[in-house]
Order: structure tokens, then C-alpha cells, then sequence
């Protein structure tokens, strides 16, 4: 962000994106730590799931959810969606300079690997488990470390169902998915898909409390705070940051489902087509 006035920057929103509601479990813990910046959120509610699509598709759908972001100056971006950060996160990096990006699957690799010396465990999407990417995260930290994968398919359309921790089908799915990494107990288990934290008491029901739980957006989160204070860029006010969020398919359901993921009131939702994503910048402001 060379070259712009700092108070703008600090001032500028921080663009968030993922499939759908998901990230807005990581804007959910945006707010805890930083409560005073604007937010800006898409959510690609048109072409949710992204788990279960090629890497391919994936990174084409990632690029111009953060192209659409980009027109806002936002001061920093959030790929609010392991799958999205694990089949574009390079390539996000490269398509934002200068504008710095924050994935969730680093912070969250970093965070485990710090939690415990025994071995990680990872749920999340077929795609992010395919990707691989928590894998090499981990043991590019630490090269010896174990890591047990299980891509959990079903638990985003049951999340989306509005299912909860104490709901029968919730129990009987997570308790096949976990079955191996009961088995062979983790010393953590990250929550690598947004849409987990909605399921965290069941989680830790059936893993136990020795098993320590990584959320995702809550990594992230920190890595925002840490990248921001670092670049003197946080927003200098505490509180009463505005949460606006586009989404590329019926508004009013995202409307109505927002407050569960997000834990906070959405200052307001509008479409977009997925054909403007594609197209040429225009010119908006917060
Ligand atoms: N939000 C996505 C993630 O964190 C999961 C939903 C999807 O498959 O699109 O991986």
C-alpha cells in the first residue's frame, strides 16, 4: 500500500471472502479481536460448495472473489475458506500485490503444531484434504510431524441445515468421520473447513478434552491482528466496525443465516452476479 495516506489505510476495510456463510465464523472472530474495523465480505453462496471441485475450478472461483474485493482498497484480504486457501493461496498473493493476503490454513497449521509435540489431526473438505496443504504446512514447520487427515463431505450441508452439537444425525455423522482419529488421538485437531466451529461442542464431545481443538478463523484472526499492528495499519477506533457483505445468491437466506455463523448483526447484504465478478473493475467505496 506504498504511497497512500496511512490514515486511510488504517481507515479502509478489510475484505473477506469464502463459498458462503462459512467465513463468517472467521469474521466472527475478526470482531472479538478487532472490533473497530469495517469489514468487507463476499460470500459465494452461488457456487458454495467449493470442497468437492477441482483445484482448477477452485483457484478460478478464488481469483475473482478477491478481484471483486479488490475494488473496495480493502487494507488487507482474508481467504475465510480452507479450500480456497489451499488450491489458491500462491496465486492469491500474486494476484493482490500490494494488498497483503491472510489465508487460514498457516496460521492454523502454526497454531497446532505450538499446541502440541504429538500428533495433528485435520478435518476438512475433500478438496483441502486432496490439496494437501495442511499436510506440507505442518511439516514445513516441523518435518517429522505425524498428521491424520479425514475429509468430512457431509458436515457443511448439514451445518447449513441448521443441524446443532446435540442433534442425532450431527453425532452419528461426526462419529464415523472421527472414528480414526479417536483411535489414534491427536494432541490437536484442527477445524480446517469454516463451517466446523458450528459443530465444536459435538467435536470436542467425542474427541475428548485432551485433544486440543484448532479453529481456523481464530488463527487467523490473530495473523490479521499481528500483520496490521505490525504495518501500523489497525483501524484506531475499539469498536463499532460495519460488517457489509455481498453474496452472489439469494440474499435473503444469507440474510436470515448470517447472525448464527457470524455471532453479530450484518450492517448490510446485496447481490451480485457471478458474471460481475468477472468483469472489469468499478469504482466503490465503503
Ligand atoms: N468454507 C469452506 C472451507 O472452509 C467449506 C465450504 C465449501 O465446501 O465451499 O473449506
Amino acid at each position: 500500500m506504498a504511497g497512500k495516506d496511512p490514515t486511510s489505510v488504517r481507515e479502509a476495510p478489510i475484505g473477506v471472502f469464502d463459498s458462503g456463510l462459512g467465513g463468517l465464523t472467521v469474521v466472527r472472530r475478526l470482531t472479538a479481536a478487532m472490533g473497530g474495523e469495517d469489514i468487507l465480505y463476499l460470500g459465494d453462496t452461488a457456487r458454495v460448495p467449493y470442497g468437492i471441485r477441482s483445484l482448477k475450478t477452485i483457484r478460478q472461483y478464488a481469483l475473482e472473489d478477491a478481484g471483486f474485493l479488490l475494488r473496495f482498497s480493502p487494507k488487507l484480504i482474508v481467504v475465510a475458506c480452507n479450500t480456497a486457501s489451499a488450491a489458491a493461496v500462491r496465486e492469491l498473493e500474486a494476484a493482490c500485490c500490494p494488498v497483503e493476503v491472510v489465508d487460514v490454513i498457516r496460521p492454523s497449521a502454526a497454531a497446532a503444531v505450538a499446541a502440541t509435540d504429538g500428533p495433528v489431526g485435520v478435518i476438512a473438505t475433500e478438496a483441502t484434504i486432496a490439496s494437501n496443504a495442511y499436510r506440507n504446512a505442518i511439516t514445513a514447520i516441523d518435518g517429522k510431524r505425524e498428521v491424520i487427515s479425514q475429509a468430512c463431505p457431509l458436515l457443511v450441508p448439514i451445518v447449513e441445515e441448521g443441524r446443532e452439537d446435540d442433534d442425532p444425525i450431527v453425532l452419528h455423522v461426526l462419529g464415523d468421520y472421527l472414528r480414526v482419529l479417536q483411535r489414534r488421538r491427536p494432541g490437536a485437531l484442527i477445524l480446517g473447513c469454516t463451517h466446523y466451529p458450528l459443530l465444536v461442542g459435538a467435536i470436542s464431545k467425542l474427541m475428548g478434552p485432551a485433544v486440543k481443538l484448532i479453529d481456523s478463523g481464530q488463527a487467523a484472526a490473530l495473523e490479521v491482528q499481528r500483520r496490521l499492528k505490525e504495518a501500523d495499519l489497525l483501524n484506531p477506533r475499539a469498536t463499532g466496525g460495519i460488517l457489509r457483505c455481498y453474496t452472489t445468491d439469494n440474499a435473503a437466506r444469507f440474510a436470515r443465516l448470517s447472525e448464527r455463523f457470524g455471532g453479530r448483526s450484518v450492517d448490510s447484504v446485496e447481490s451480485v452476479g457471478t458474471d460481475e465478478l468477472k468483469a472489469p473493475a468499478i469504482s466503490t467505496n465503503l
